[in-house]
C-alpha cells in the first residue's frame, strides 16, 4: 500500500497537476524581448538564467539590461543614487548567462522562450528541452504570431505548456497575454497568471487564436489604414493625426507600424493569410510589400512609412 501510494504520488507529481510557484526562470533568447523579460523577472526577485547561442550576444544582452536598469534607477532613486546602484547590482546578480540550454533548465520552474519567430526552430528547441527539463517545469513561448498548440506539439507536457506574450519594451509595458491551449491545465494557467502578477504586470487570459487579443485587433487596423491610404482616402500624415486626435491613440497607425517593424507586420499578416486566405482582414497590401522588399522596415532601418534619423 505504501509502495502504491509512493508510486501514485510520484506519478501524480511527474504530470505536475499542481500549481508551481515560479522562482527560477530560464529565458531562452537574449534579444529585445528576452533581455527585457530577464530584467523584469530579476528585478522582482526571481533567479534568471538567460540563454542564447553565443557568449558575445549574451554579454550584449546583459549590457542592455544594465543600461535599461540605469534609466529605471534614474527615475526611481532620483534622490538616492547609492541605493539605485545597489539595486542595479542586486538585480544583475540574479541574472546568470549560459549557452548550454541543457544545464540552464536543470532547476527551472519556468522555461520562457523568446527566440526567432520560426515554428520549426521553436519546435526543435522545445522537443529537446522536454527531455532535459524536470517534470514540474512549465514551458511557455513569447511568440507573437504562431499557434502555441503547434509550438508545444513535439513535447510530452502539453498540460504544462502555455503562452506568455509580453509587449515591447518589456520593462515599460504593463500587459502580458496569458494563452491557454485546449491542453493547458488549470494549474499551469494559474501558475502563469500568478507569475505575471509577481512581475508587477497585468495579465489577461487569451485563447490560442491568431494574434491573441492585441495583435488580432491591431494588425488588421494598421492594414486597413494602409489600404485606406492606397485607395486615396487620406494621406499617411492625416490618417495618423486623425487617429491621435480623434480616437485618442498615442500613435497613428503608420507611426505604430514603423515602430512594430514592417517586416514583422508582413510576416504576421502573410502567416494568417496562409491559414485563412479568404479573410479580408488578413490581406497584405501592395505598399507594405513594396516597402519590405526595399528593406524599409520602419524605425529599426531608419525608414518605413516615414524617415528616421
Ligand atoms: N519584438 C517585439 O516587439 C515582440 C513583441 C512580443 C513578442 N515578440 C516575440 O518574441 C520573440 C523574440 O523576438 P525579439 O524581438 O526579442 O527577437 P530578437 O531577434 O531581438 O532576439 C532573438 C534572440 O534569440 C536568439 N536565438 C535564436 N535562436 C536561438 C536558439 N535556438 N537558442 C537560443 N537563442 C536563440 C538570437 O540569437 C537572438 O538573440 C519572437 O517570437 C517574437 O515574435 C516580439
Amino acid at each position: 500500500m505504501a509502495f502504491f501510494t509512493r508510486q501514485f504520488i510520484r506519478g501524480f507529481s511527474s504530470t505536475a497537476v499542481r500549481n508551481v510557484v515560479i522562482k527560477q526562470v530560464t529565458v531562452i533568447g537574449g534579444g529585445q524581448m528576452g533581455a527585457g523579460i530577464a530584467q523584469v523577472a530579476a528585478s522582482t526577485g526571481h533567479s534568471v538564467t538567460l540563454v542564447d547561442t553565443s557568449e558575445d550576444i549574451l554579454k550584449k544582452s546583459v549590457k542592455g539590461i544594465e543600461g535599461s536598469l540605469k534609466r529605471v534607477v534614474k527615475k526611481k532613486f532620483a534622490d538616492k543614487p547609492e541605493a539605485g546602484e545597489e539595486f542595479i547590482q542586486k538585480v544583475l546578480q540574479k541574472v546568470s548567462i549560459s549557452t548550454d540550454v541543457g544545464s540552464a533548465v536543470q532547476s527551472s520552474d519556468l522555461v520562457l522562450e523568446a527566440i526567432v519567430e520560426n515554428l520549426k526552430i521553436k519546435q526543435d528547441l522545445f522537443g529537446r528541452l522536454d527531455k532535459l527539463a524536470p517534470a514540474h517545469t512549465i514551458f511557455a513561448s513569447n511568440t507573437s504570431s504562431l499557434p502555441i498548440t503547434d509550438i508545444a506539439s513535439p513535447t510530452s507536457r502539453l498540460d504544462r505548456f502555455g503562452g506568455l506574450h509580453f509587449f515591447n519594451p518589456v520593462p515599460m509595458m504593463k500587459l502580458v497575454e496569458v494563452i491557454a491551449t485546449s491542453s493547458t491545465s488549470k494549474e499551469t494557467f494559474e501558475s502563469l497568471m500568478n507569475f505575471c502578477k509577481a512581475l508587477g504586470k497585468t495579465p489577461v487570459s487569451c485563447k490560442d487564436t491568431p494574434g491573441f487579443i492585441v495583435n488580432r485587433l491591431l494588425v488588421p487596423y494598421m492594414g486597413e489604414a494602409i489600404r485606406l491610404h492606397e485607395r486615396g482616402h487620406g494621406s499617411k500624415e492625416d490618417i495618423d493625426i486623425a487617429m491621435k486626435l480623434g480616437a485618442g491613440y498615442p500613435m497613428g497607425p503608420f507611426e505604430l507600424a514603423d515602430y512594430v517593424g514592417l517586416d514583422t507586420m508582413k510576416f504576421i499578416i502573410d502567416g494568417w493569410c496562409e491559414k485563412e486566405p479568404n479573410n479580408p482582414l488578413f490581406q497584405s497590401s501592395a505598399l507594405l510589400n513594396k516597402l519590405v522588399a526595399e528593406g524599409k522596415y520602419g524605425r529599426k532601418t531608419g525608414e518605413g512609412f516615414y524617415k528616421y534619423k
